[in-house]
């Protein structure tokens, strides 16, 4: 799984405005089917049948496993990359992630190998009407996550969307499938007024402007928005906030967190900053997401509703590593000398590669300066959100419990199985 940093406005290539982003809009929402004449109602009493897309990543695997694990759900199909042998590799994620693979083998799962960007998802259409005919939640959680590409490089991810839009407009029932997008808090990127942010629409492009995943997921918001307006489709979209790690503790190392943990071999210090996180685990998180499937609301944000300091996690960290704690412009300045005379040359690579936090310097330059301009957000620079819908509709996520030391100790524990917090790697 992929964190969410916020860069700090560089246009995406190809586009001048933030205005420009309603073309996308605008392409995506074009020609939408009208529902089928002569609609019926679904049979009394019917379970959920569940289509939920890219659950061989780290969300969505969770996901998976209580959709499974959920008795009102009586069908789930798993919509995967083609000929990507994903029955395999979901297997392999399930074990990783300390799920109940044995899950997989009920009658209740079906994988599904699909192109979630083609019409039809390149799939059997004696299945694909199978779907069309049951379906009752469709979560749309496939998603490219790379905060590095510009939004041209999102239009497939963006026409799957449409696509399962089209495919719930077609149901033949009164009541079409609900769609549920998984969003993203990176749509508030370039948010500009005080919090906490209401469960509502973002009329305004400017917000996500500058970084292609962030406009992405804003687009498709306002797709989903469009289809419930003129089609009264029922959407939700669902803005995730950071998630941490699995089941088992271990936190993706490709991450901007794990990365600034493991600094500390190479700067001898970790940073403090007076600030809060509100993460949630992945695996809480994925069955918030599930619960949210059942709301009535279109927007509703899924962070941790009590966040905690940062000192709260890095203080423990730190004891444990044995490094002191400094100001955060003080461990950024140790992190940036550190290469500041191997500019160019083998030794910066080779730096880099053993210190990720390096590749991620100008992430950490941004947190700071929002920090500095922005007093009133969180250790990410994200302002606060609302989250009454989010916690009227999900029980869990209004009862998580809040982040403490011990889960800190178990994400050290994952990297140091995984051999990550070693000066090898
Ligand atoms: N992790 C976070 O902190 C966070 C925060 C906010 C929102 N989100 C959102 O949560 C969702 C899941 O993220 P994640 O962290 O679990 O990411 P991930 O581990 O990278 O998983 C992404 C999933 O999407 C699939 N996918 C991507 N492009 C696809 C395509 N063209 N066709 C079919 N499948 C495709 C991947 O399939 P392959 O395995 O075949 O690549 C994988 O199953 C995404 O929508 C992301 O934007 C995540």
């Amino acid at each position: 799984m992929a964190s969410h940093p916020q860069p700090d406005g560089a246009p995406s290539i190809g586009l001048r405005t933030p205005q420009d982003l309603w073309r996308y809009v605008d392409r995506f929402s074009a020609n939408l089917p009208a529902r089928p004449v002569n609609l019926v109602k679904r049979p009394p009493g019917q379970t959920d049948v569940v289509l939920i897309t890219g659950t061989t990543g780290g969300f969505g695997c969770d996901a998976l496993e209580h959709l499974l694990r959920d008795e009102t759900v009586q069908l789930v199909y798993a919509f995967n990359r083609k000929d990507s042998h994903a029955l395999e590799r979901q297997r392999k994620q399930f074990a990783a992630r300390g799920l109940d693979s044995s899950l997989l083998d009920t009658s209740k799962f079906r994988m599904v190998e699909a192109v979630l960007h083609e019409p039809g998802f390149g799939i059997d259409a004696e299945v694909l009407e199978e779907i069309r005919t049951s379906v009752t939640h469709i979560i749309l959680n496939a998603w490219t996550v790379n905060f590095n590409r510009p939004i041209t490089s999102f239009e497939e991810d963006i026409q799957g969307v449409r696509n399962s839009m089209d495919l719930a407009l077609s149901s033949p029932f009164t009541n079409a499938p609900a769609v549920i997008f998984v969003g993203s808090i990176t749509v508030f990127c370039n948010w500009k007024m005080a919090g906490p942010v209401p469960e509502i629409p973002i009329d305004d492009p400017a917000s996500s402007f500058g970084m292609g995943y962030a406009e992405s997921k804003w687009v498709s918001e306002r797709i989903l928005q469009n289809v419930a307006l003129e089609r009264g489709a029922h959407t939700v979209v669902v803005r995730v906030g950071q998630i941490e790690g699995d089941r088992m503790g271990h936190w993706n190392e490709r991450e901007w967190f794990p990365s600034l943990v493991k600094s500390a071999l190479f700067q001898k210090c970790l940073p403090k900053q007076d600030k809060t996180v509100a993460w949630v685990p992945s695996y809480e998180a994925a069955r918030a997401l599930v619960e949210m499937r059942h709301s009535l609301d279109p927007i509703i944000h899924l962070v941790h509703p009590r966040p905690v300091p940062w000192d709260t996690i890095m203080v423990p960290i730190a004891r444990e590593l044995n490094v002191p704690l400094v100001p955060y412009t003080a461990w950024l300045s140790a992190l940036e000398g550190s290469i500041a005379s191997e500019r160019g040359s083998t030794k910066e690579v080779q730096a880099m590669r053993l210190n990720r936090a390096l590749r991620l310097l100008p992430l950490f330059k941004d947190h700071c300066k929002k920090m500095e301009r922005m007093p009133e957000r969180d250790a990410i620079g994200f302002v606060f959100l609302g989250m009454d819908k989010a916690m009227r509709v999900s029980k869990s996520l209004a009862s998580l419990p809040q982040l403490d030391g011990e889960r800190a100790m178990l994400w050290l524990a994952a990297w140091r199985k995984s051999g990550f917090l070693s000066l090898q790697e």
